[in-house]
């Protein structure tokens, strides 16, 4: 188990949640390394190893200091980067650049040509404009870039708004009219530039229900037999992008093989009643590796009883640290991490430090009685919260801990005022 009670505390990953907040301060974002392994290798055990010519790429917007990047190469997973910053980290990591892919809607040239210069494995392709500047880039340095084209399936999936992508109405990939979608295609296989690989989606994120995918997989198998019969060109890749859903509260986690059997099956099927060979398949997880290997810990500060109407307990963080619940209404759960079998016989709202009524990090959380001093932990926070965390009301951004079997290691130093200054000139 990597989330246990010992003593009245929290322990995560062996260690104990209480002596990590008194040795490192708070907020702390940590970590547990076995759950970050365990669920590659549940990808290993039933994708890759289950279905040929299969690849893991983690999405490393969820989570990804040098660390993690370290982790998910030593996981021998390959990775998907959405800007410059990203890429550099990969690299800087050691990842090997042939299994790193490059996503995203507007990248500019100077990332195009960092990523054609570091000679990365695949550039997930927006649109012909982008096309034609990698063209441009890959003529003056005589390179060629093997490249996938994203594009939105038009499929409606059920998350929150800001979450769907798959939709046809999005800023993100090529739509899948044949007048737009062919001509591009076309101009990618002519160019001498470009190694047109194949067509990437991603439908959504935070999803329980594998029909966005299975719908989508069928609209891309349709797209691939267009190109076949326009082109004659057999792809000989599919990324099916991530979005797997994880646990914060009750919500059922499916497993890998829940979306990922259905879609190799059809895949499969198709490629084998044309007698063709069937192309690589990729996926990109994110949020279902990192989410749950993560948890915040927070001092308690002031708690505020308003008669009738609802307690607050403020923590040392707050949306700067955890975006989520503001911008989502994402809904998470905790428990006072030096409490932690104390009977819950208070129902309050944990609020953050942020000068912004909105600052509300969990809505009537039934908790043991908080003093201020005490330890409350948030679980499932691993995913999309030090990644977007921000500075706001000047807030340093707190440090990172890996644990592992009751060890525990500073990842990420947390900020100091000074860092928070550091470009800014008087
Ligand atoms: N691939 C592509 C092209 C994506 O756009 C995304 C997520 C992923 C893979 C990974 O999806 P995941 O497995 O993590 O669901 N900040 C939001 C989530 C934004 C997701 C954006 N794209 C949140 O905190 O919920």
């Amino acid at each position: 188990m990597i989330r246990e009670i010992k003593n009245n505390k929290l322990y995560f990953d062996g260690c104990d949640t209480t002596a990590l907040a008194e040795k490192y301060g708070t907020p702390l974002y940590v970590y547990s390394e076995n759950d970050i392994i365990g669920r590659f290798e549940e990808l290993r055990r039933d994708f890759i190893e289950k279905y040929p010519n299969t690849r893991v790429a983690y999405a490393a917007k969820a989570f990804f200091p040098l660390a993690m990047a370290k982790l998910v190469d030593q996981c021998g997973m390959c990775v998907d980067v959405v800007s410059g910053g990203e890429l550099y980290t990969a690299i800087k990591a050691g990842f090997p650049a042939e299994k790193i892919e490059f996503n995203g809607n507007n990248k500019s040239r100077k990332e195009l040509e960092m990523a054609i210069e570091y000679g990365i494995g695949r550039i997930i392709v927006d649109s012909l404009q982008e096309l034609s500047i990698i063209e441009e880039i890959c003529r003056e340095k005589n390179k060629k870039a093997r490249i996938l084209f994203r594009v939105t399936p038009g499929v409606k999936s059920s998350s929150h708004d800001y979450i769907v992508t798959g939709k046809k109405d999005s800023k993100f990939g090529i739509p899948l009219d044949d007048e737009i979608v062919l001509p591009q295609v076309k101009a990618a296989i002519d160019s001498p530039y470009i190694d047109f690989y194949g067509i990437h989606f991603h439908v959504g994120s935070q999803l329980f229900d594998n029909g966005s995918h299975l719908q989508a997989t069928d609209i891309i198998l349709k797209l691939a037999g267009k190109i076949k019969e326009n082109f004659g060109y057999d792809l000989k890749e599919i990324n099916v992008g991530g979005g797997f859903g994880v646990t914060y509260v009750d919500e059922e986690r499916k497993s890998y093989s829940y979306f990922l059997d259905p879609i190799m099956e059809k895949i499969d099927a198709y490629y084998a009643q044309l007698g063709v060979q069937r192309p690589n398949v990729v996926i990109e997880p994110g949020r279902s590796i990192a989410a749950e290997a993560g948890i915040t810990l927070y001092t308690v500060g002031s708690i505020k009883e308003i008669p009738g109407i609802r307690t607050y307990m403020s923590v040392d963080g707050g949306m700067t640290d955890n975006i989520r619940p503001a911008l989502y209404q994402a809904v998470y759960t905790g428990v006072l991490a030096n409490k932690a079998e104390e009977e819950k016989t208070e129902v309050l709202t944990v609020c953050g430090k942020c000068c912004e009524s909105g600052d509300i990090l969990i809505h009537d959380l039934k908790v043991a009685k908080p003093e201020a001093g005490d330890i409350f932990a948030v679980f499932s926070t691993g995913a999309y919260g030090y990644t977007m965390a921000s500075n706001y009301n000047k807030n340093p951004i707190p440090g990172v801990v890996f644990v592992k079997d009751g060890a525990d290691r500073l990842v990420v130093k947390p900020q100091t005022y000074d860092d928070i200054m550091k470009n800014e000139i008087l």
